[in-house]
């Protein structure tokens, strides 16, 4: 089998690394890749979002599966494109993409279908918007609607504040298009738990739970990031909670998805809070998330490749989807600065036994050397019996990971190792 696997960081990187456990895989190329994943891949200069390119590619090369990893090659319709080519992929079509895609479109499907979530509104005249927020509880959460990199949410502890970034989205274009549609919707509190699930449109099938870290800062302080790091699994992820969003919210948005006519297959990943009154929906992705995924897959026993064609064909609820019942730490070593300013091009080293456990994000490979090339550089997972091993083996493993102005959290874990003692 000769697979193709579109995207370029750490949650490619253990896409592809767990796909190779599959003895039929002959061949991965992926576009446009890492220095990093170069060790697992071929790397082909062909960006993401570059489709034609991609449908190019995949015919000249007799690619049988391709996997879709990003939000916004998905959203462009490359699953569509592939597929009319004649070409196997894993991943939602464009129609059903779209509940990543668009804020308001999620929105309005879990109102009409009673799915939990925030309340809210949905504004298209910077006027409305502003009137609304006189009267709007605070504080209050301003979402763009479309993709914008993880930024477009904004928590508002003033009106001042959310007026600020609505006029931010509608009048002055922060997010371009993504946000001349704004959704304003209500506070939620409680933990945060992020579940992956498989979907073929009918079945659904959760992956085990984690929690990121999206603060740039200890003690989930500073800017929100795309994730600093990962565990899993999550403690706040009861049976009782789970078997409550399995009834409440996975099922029912596949069947809402089926009868919109926008069947998903794929990876759904429900960005999920745990409230006082039960689970509710705080986003949805179309995609494995990253670095969840860098925590997800080290824990998947049974075979991705098997799972993943599983939901092109329609067959999920016959395959064997297994997790191990072990824990997962993932730190990531990000650049100084980031998610603002930061510099590029310091030299990236790993012992051996580091690399065996990283997944690089943001590399190139210049002269046979690997330069850090972006924000998140390096995603370091530990497996281990329980929860406080893995952080502490992920911690001792990223310390075989270099590079100059590398920063990262000393805090990965320790909320969920005080939820392990809180939750029953
Ligand atoms: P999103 O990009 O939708 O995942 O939002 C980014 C982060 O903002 C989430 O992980 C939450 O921590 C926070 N957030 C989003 N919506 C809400 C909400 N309605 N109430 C409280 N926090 C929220
Ligand atoms: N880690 C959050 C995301 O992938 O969107």
């Amino acid at each position: 089998m000769k697979l193709l696997v579109v995207g370029g960081g750490g949650r490619e990187h253990a896409i592809i690394k767990k796909l190779k456990e599959n003895p039929e895989v002959q061949a991965i190329y992926a576009l446009p890749g890492n220095g990093g994943i170069a060790a697992d891949a071929t790397c082909v200069p062909i960006g993401a979002t570059d489709i034609e390119g991609i449908v190019k590619f995949a015919l000249e090369h007799g690619i049988d599966y391709a996997v879709v990893a990003p939000d916004d090659p998905l959203v462009l319709g490359a699953v569509d494109a592939l597929n009319e080519a004649g070409i196997s992929c894993f991943g939602p079509n464009k129609a059903a993409a779209i509940i990543e895609g668009s804020k308001a479109f999620a929105k309005d499907l879990m109102k009409k279908y009673g799915i939990p979530t925030a309340k809210y509104e949905i504004f298209t005249e910077l006027s409305q918007a502003l009137d609304y927020l006189d009267t709007a509880p605070i504080p209050t959460v301003v979402k763009a609607d479309g993709l914008a990199l993880g930024k477009g949410v904004i928590i508002a502890q003033t009106r001042e504040e959310a007026k600020e970034a609505v006029t931010d989205m509608m009048a002055n274009a922060k997010f371009g298009k993504s946000g001349s549609t704004v959704v304003i919707e209500e506070f939620l509190e409680g933990p945060e738990v992020s579940v992956l699930s498989f979907t073929d449109g009918k079945t659904v099938v959760p992956m085990v739970s984690s929690m990121d870290h999206k603060r740039a800062g200890d003690n989930d302080t500073g800017l929100n990031t795309g994730g600093m790091g990962t565990i899993a699994p999550n403690p706040y992820y009861t049976p009782e909670v789970a078997r409550r969003c399995m009834e409440e919210i996975f099922l029912p948005t596949i069947r809402a998805m089926e009868e919109e006519g926008r069947t998903f297959k794929g990876c759904l990943y429900f960005g999920l809070m745990i409230t006082k009154d039960g689970p509710k929906v705080i986003e949805y992705n179309c995609r494995f998330g990253d670095p969840e995924t860098q925590v997800v897959l080290p824990l998947l026993e049974t075979d991705l490749l098997t799972i993943m064609q599983a939901t092109t064909n329609g067959t999920l609820a016959r395959t064997e989807v297994k997790f191990s019942d072990k824990s997962a730490c993932c730190v990531i070593k990000a650049s100084a600065g980031y998610p603002l300013s930061y510099e590029k091009g310091f030299v990236l080293t790993m012992t051996e036994e580091a690399a065996e456990h990283t997944y690089v994000a943001g590399a190139k490979l210049t002269d046979g050397k690997l330069l850090t090339a972006g924000g998140r550089v390096t995603g370091t997972t530990a497996v281990a019996d329980t929860l406080a091993e893995a952080i502490r083996q992920a911690y001792r493993l990223a310390e075989g990971v270099h590079f100059d102005n590398a920063y990262y959290r000393r805090d990965i874990g320790a909320r969920a190792m005080k939820a392990c003692g809180e939750v029953k």
